[in-house]
């Protein structure tokens, strides 16, 4: 597997690559499918059809990654915590007041869906397809929990981090908990490797960016590699800016995935030596194809080329891509 090549330090060259959101709604495929399941939560814990989807892509694109198709938010859905999408407008969830409403007990049994999906799909992905496994990171899904939606800067979850930050610490004890059982769950039932998606890592000022981002994602991390030696784990956090070389140092993650405002040349200054980097292409260029996409496509070829590096983008797919830019990137890159 060319993906589990470069996390090991190995120049690939043209790099793998993959996507974030490659199963979404930019596909008339996955439109059907989703409208077979209903909605989208029911989608996630369908593992027929969930496997369907997660495949859908790479069938397509023959992509060197397969991501299992479910949602950051299903931990917190498991822990307890109502959960619902709202057609065109995101995830909803009553705001959460205290961390006892959190039950870890039965959320194994919620999720286990997902597990099955994870077998599914490891027993038929072409073996050249890395399965990467997932979770959110603590504190981008505390975001969602303590502010109920995304899209208005999580004041909230914001303002909590000053005036009660012990209630934030009591979230992301049970959280990191939670995830850290949850992906060893999918790392058992087959996962090759992990991402933790930090999203919000860069709404943080730098104090709490070291107790609310680093110390969970460090606990998780550590924790995995206690019990899976050989686990990689690619973090994501995202408008991490100046506290990224901290975040990698401290954190222990095996490669990070860079954000599109990240300049990968200064990235790879400003990081321990070695760090492996996937990233950074702007999905906006995805959407909008021809010469502008060409271009940065090609730069990012030739910044990484001798370097270990997953290709990707800078953030998720969006549903307005056409298919057809998907298929040049993926010519670009295969004959580079
Ligand atoms: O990348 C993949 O193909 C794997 C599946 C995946 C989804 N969400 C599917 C999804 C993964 C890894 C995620 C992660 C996720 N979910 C994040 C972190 C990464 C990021 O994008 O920042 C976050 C913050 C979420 C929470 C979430 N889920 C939001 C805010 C939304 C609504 C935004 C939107 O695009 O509509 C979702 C919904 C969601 N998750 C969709 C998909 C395919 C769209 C659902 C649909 O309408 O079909």
């Amino acid at each position: 597997m060319k993906l589990l090549q470069v996390l090991n330090g190995e120049p690939v060259y043209p790099p793998p690559v993959w996507l974030m959101r490659q199963a979404g709604r930019y596909l008339p495929e996955y439109k059907a499918t989703r409208a077979q399941a209903g909605d989208f939560i029911s989608l996630c814990l369908n593992p027929a059809l969930a496997t369907e989807v997660t495949l859908q892509p790479i069938r397509k694109f023959g992509f060197d990654a397969a991501i299992l198709f479910s949602d950051i938010l299903i931990l917190p859905m498991a822990l307890g915590q109502g959960l619902r999408y709202a057609e065109g407008e995101g995830p909803r969830l009553p705001p959460l007041q205290k961390a006892a409403e959190l039950t870890l007990e039965k959320a194994p049994g919620i999720y286990a869906p997902v597990m099955q999906t994870v077998a599914n799909l490891r027993a038929c992905l072409p073996k050249e397809t890395a399965l990467i496994g997932f979770a959110g990171s603590p504190v981008t899904v505390a975001c969602y929990m303590l502010d109920g939606q995304g899209g208005t800067g999580f004041p909230r979850t914001r303002q909590l981090a000053y005036e009660d930050p012990s209630f934030v610490e009591d979230i992301l004890d049970v959280l990191t908990e939670a995830t850290i059982v949850y992906l060893q769950a999918q790392v058992d039932a087959g996962a090759d490797c992990l991402m933790l998606f930090e999203t919000w890592a860069g709404i943080f000022p730098p104090a709490q960016f070291r107790k609310f981002v680093i110390e969970p994602n460090r606990r998780i991390v550590a924790a995995l590699k206690a019990k899976n030696p050989g686990i990689k784990i690619i973090g994501f956090p995202r408008l991490a800016g100046l506290m990224l070389g901290e975040y990698i140092r401290k954190t222990g993650v095996d490669a990070v995935s860079l954000d599109t405002v990240t300049d990968i040349t200064r990235a790879k200054k400003a990081c321990p030596e070695n760090t492996i980097f996937q990233g950074n292409l702007d999905p906006l260029l995805l959407k909008l194809g021809g010469a502008a996409m060409e271009d940065a496509v090609r730069t990012i070829l030739a910044t990484v080329k001798g370097t270990p590096h997953i290709f990707n983008l800078g953030h998720g797919i969006t549903p307005d891509v056409p298919e057809a830019n998907v298929a040049r990137l993926m010519e670009i890159i295969r004959e580079a």
